[in-house]
């Protein structure tokens, strides 16, 4: 596990961050803290360089790995703030337990959060950029005979990546599918490396038979979310999107959209979707569908390809979406004020 493109230069890491691909820029310190029968050891921060692991360690053979994803952002009163990190934090704590690893205190994680956020404070781009971070959590048990046992023990450990203003560069291509489920039923809160490497196969089938970006899951006919984003329909102040269930993950950035539509006077609703009705909001001129999500925030579809169809929606100017993404940014930078319940 190394990084790719560590420099001890800030300036040098964010220019280099602005122009590479999403998360391959690496801060070059990160905060830890490791659990074992004795509980959680103290945070630290320790340089980001390749660790030890055993190559029996748990989690490389019996999938016991979580992460999350948020961003810290510098706000217009010159503070580095995370978004929302107790929601995070929350999450991951969710799919520890589902995992049958040890969890994570909440005030740990969100005190491994503070700590990376700090010691990578110079290396924290200005808006629209910001640091990513990305807690990991690992059995570490070395045991290559524990298929049926869960890891006793654990690392938990939050990367920090400069990133730029993340966005498409062009509305995305977006292929509906309605056989192969993007997880299993048991996992599909979870936000562990299995349920993206199950949707791989897919996401790579579309791309080569659709030059498609991403795949919307939507097994039976009814609509859960993309490979790595939730989706939504706008049409002027109507926001649809598919209501909670445990078949997909509940993101941060769909729960902060919905508080900030709401708060605008949008008619938001939270309900069962069928794919019949997303082809036909495709193509209904106004209509917008979009992906919702902590890396880009709003990525637009352009393209909807459902079986032998391939929809294209119609550009909207001015777009409802974009301004949902950038009254977020003004609240994530604290530029506008605002309060999630
Ligand atoms: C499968 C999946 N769904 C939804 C999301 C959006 O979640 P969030 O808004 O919390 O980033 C993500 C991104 O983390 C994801 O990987």
């Amino acid at each position: 596990m190394t990084s790719e493109a560590t420099t001890t230069d800030p300036s040098a890491l964010i220019e280099a961050a602005a122009s590479a691909p999403f998360g391959t820029v690496f801060g070059e310190v990160m905060s830890v803290a490791e659990a074992s029968d004795a509980g959680w050891t103290q945070p630290s921060v320790v340089p980001l360089t390749s660790f030890t692991m055993h190559p029996g360690m748990h989690a490389l053979h019996y999938g016991s790995s979580c992460f999350e994803g948020l961003k810290a952002h510098r706000t217009v009163d010159g503070a580095i703030t995370p978004f929302r990190a107790d929601k995070h934090a929350a999450r991951l704590q969710q799919s520890a337990a589902r995992l049958m690893l040890p969890i994570p205190p909440l005030d740990l994680v969100t005190q491994l959060i503070d700590l990376a956020i700090e010691a990578n404070g110079a290396v924290t781009p200005p808006a629209p950029g910001s640091l990513y971070l990305r807690p990991t959590l690992l059995g570490t048990d070395v045991t290559i005979g524990a298929a049926a046992y869960p890891s006793h023990s654990a690392v938990l450990y939050v990367l920090a990546c400069p990133v730029g203003d993340y966005l498409p560069p062009r509305p995305l291509t977006i292929v509906v599918e309605t056989e192969v489920p993007r997880t299993t039923p048991q996992f599909g809160v979870v936000k562990t490396g299995a349920n993206y490497a199950m949707a791989l196969g897919r996401i790579d089938l579309a791309r080569r038979e659709h030059h498609a970006d991403q795949v919307l899951f939507a097994p039976g006919g009814v609509v859960q979310e993309t490979g790595a984003a939730n989706v939504v329909l706008v049409d002027g102040d109507h926001l649809v999107t598919p209501e909670l269930t445990d078949a997909f993950l509940h993101g941060v950035t769909r729960d902060s959209l919905l508080q900030v539509a709401r708060s605008l006077g949008w008619t938001v609703e939270e309900r069962t979707v069928t794919v019949d009705e997303v082809a036909a909001w495709a193509a209904r001129p106004g209509a917008e569908i979009g992906l919702m999500g902590t890396a880009a925030v709003i990525a637009q579809v352009g393209t909807l390809v459902v079986g032998d169809r391939r929809i294209e929606l119609a550009a909207q100017e001015p777009s409802k979406l974009v301004e949902l993404r950038r009254t977020l940014g003004e609240i994530q930078t604290g530029a506008r004020p605002f309060t999630f319940a």
